[in-house]
């Protein structure tokens, strides 16, 4: 009998911190992680997660909640943006529009041909190092994702890898 209760007082909060974990940790690992499957088909070491650029993000995404308008922040990071209609627009969904572009992206000239990437470059960019993702839902029924990187990417002239 003492046995058991031992074994249910250790589950119980081993239970309890794996799921606080997870609720911390998902909102990131949502962009983290095709953020970082991209990376790695190229050889690019992964990102990490920054609640400085999460908070960033967070904070520009609350002032297009008016309007959702795909409008750059103009700030001192990198960023990709995505909207879409009705909620619909998945972390996974957002990333993916941007490493779609990876068709268009040419290594040997380090341009786009054929249609944009730089969204893809700046997933794919070396020197970046930190993302923080944000995504809200507009008062018009759309909504807006943001990624926000550090170091930006997209340097003239150099290339992403
Ligand atoms: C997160 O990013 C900010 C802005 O680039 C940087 O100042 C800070 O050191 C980063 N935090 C960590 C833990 O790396």
């Amino acid at each position: 009998m003492k046995s058991i209760s031992i074994k249910l007082v250790t589950i119980f909060p081993l239970i309890f911190s794996f799921f606080t974990h997870l609720s911390l940790a998902s909102p990131g690992l949502r962009f983290l992680i095709p953020h970082n499957k991209a990376r790695a088909e190229v050889g690019v070491q992964p990102l990490v997660w920054n609640k400085t650029l999460a908070a960033y993000a967070r904070g520009y995404a609350h002032q297009r909640l008016v309007d959702c308008k795909l409008q750059h922040s103009e700030g001192p990071f990198g960023e990709n943006l995505a909207i879409g209609y009705g909620g619909q627009l998945s972390a996974a969904d957002a990333v993916n529009m941007w490493v779609v572009e990876k068709q268009h992206y040419d290594y040997e000239s380090n341009s786009c041909v054929g249609g944009e990437c730089l969204h893809y470059t700046q997933v794919v960019w070396r020197d970046s190092t930190h993302l923080g993702c944000a995504s809200v839902r507009c008062y018009d029924d759309w909504r807006f994702i943001i990624c926000s990187y550090d170091p930006p990417g997209n340097y003239v002239g150099e290339r992403p890898y």
